[in-house]
């Protein structure tokens, strides 16, 4: 059996095309623009797209848009003056100093600092537990994503059994907290985990963020499950040419894509729902920090 390709890009131009439509009612009926500033500390090439990327995807949604590029050589009173300035800024709705920052500065120390009311990062302690006890707020980006594909795919996850395979703060504990809201029967397995194989087997929805190209294996996917890989790995790719490279999963994407039901490809599956869901919760927050409801289609 051929698994049905869930497609992200797909899902991320729709999404976006409801924040556009959001973006224009704030705007119309509110006088509000959405604003998101973004703070990109040093030159890593990754975060460097990853981070210019998510301005233009603002400008194109009729945001407003700010990008601060500091030197690699900043100080940490620099980054926190920063931060505290964008908090204070009533143009601003949604803050996100990309990570990694350079190791001579805390980052737990600048995520500590940003308000929890423009967390679109959902990183702070404040915005966690929100999530975890289900207030409004926003939601980890990529954890959203997966949790949008996984609803537009299956309907109600309602008693489905979920394994999570890596325990991150970005994505497998908040994947673990957003599955459990929706009902599932929540497994969160790690590096220490006995018989992964066994314990994948079972699942019905598998979310793999462990970082390990091909690490699950396909023979470990029960026959129907919907797998998303979360992985993002560049490795070597010799039958392209010398030197060349390509993204995989951590999934081994061929071999699952036979006994799976449906399953997210790399590159094309959650990777384009993290910036789309970035915009949604720059809504969301933009929406509380006006005392308004946000909008429920942006969630769900
Ligand atoms: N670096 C890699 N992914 C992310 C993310 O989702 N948010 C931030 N702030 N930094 C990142």
């Amino acid at each position: 059996m051929a698994a049905k390709i869930i497609d992200g890009k797909l899902f991320a131009e729709g999404l976006r095309t409801r924040i556009a439509g959001h973006v224009a009612r704030l705007k119309s009926e509110h006088g509000i623009t959405p604003g998101l500033a973004v703070v990109i500390v040093g030159h890593d090439p990754g975060s460097q797209v990853y981070v210019a990327q998510k301005a233009k995807q603002t400008v194109e949604m009729g945001m407003h848009s700010e990008k601060y590029e500091l030197p690699e050589t900043v100080s940490e009173a620099d980054v926190l003056a920063l931060v505290e300035k964008l908090n204070a800024d009533p143009a601003i709705h949604g803050i996100l100093v990309q990570l990694p920052v350079p190791k001579h500065i805390d980052s737990l120390k600048i995520i500590q600092t940003i308000s929890p009311d423009k967390d679109v990062d959902c990183f702070t302690p404040t915005s966690v537990g929100k999530l975890v006890i289900g207030l409004p707020g926003p939601v980890s980006c990529t954890p959203l994503g997966c949790l949008m594909l996984l609803r537009d795919q299956l309907g109600s996850l309602a008693g489905l059994d979920a394994v999570i395979i890596g325990r991150s703060n970005l994505v497998g504990k908040p994947m673990a907290q957003l599955l459990l809201a929706d009902n599932c029967t929540v497994t969160m397995a790690h590096s220490r985990t006995k018989n992964l194989a066994e314990v994948v087997r079972r699942a019905d929805i598998v979310v793999a963020a462990v970082g390990r190209p091909k690490m699950i294996q396909g023979d470990w996917i029960k026959p129907g499950a919907t797998v998303i890989d979360v992985g993002i790995n560049r490795i070597d790719a010799p039958e392209r040419g010398e030197g060349k490279t390509r993204l995989v999963g951590d999934v081994d994407y061929a071999a699952a894509a036979e006994v799976a039901g449906a399953i997210t490809p790399v590159p094309g599956g959650v990777g384009p729902m993290t910036i789309a869901c970035l915009l949604a919760n720059t809504i969301t927050t933009a929406s509380l920090i006006n005392g308004l409801v946000p909008p429920s289609d942006l969630t769900a």
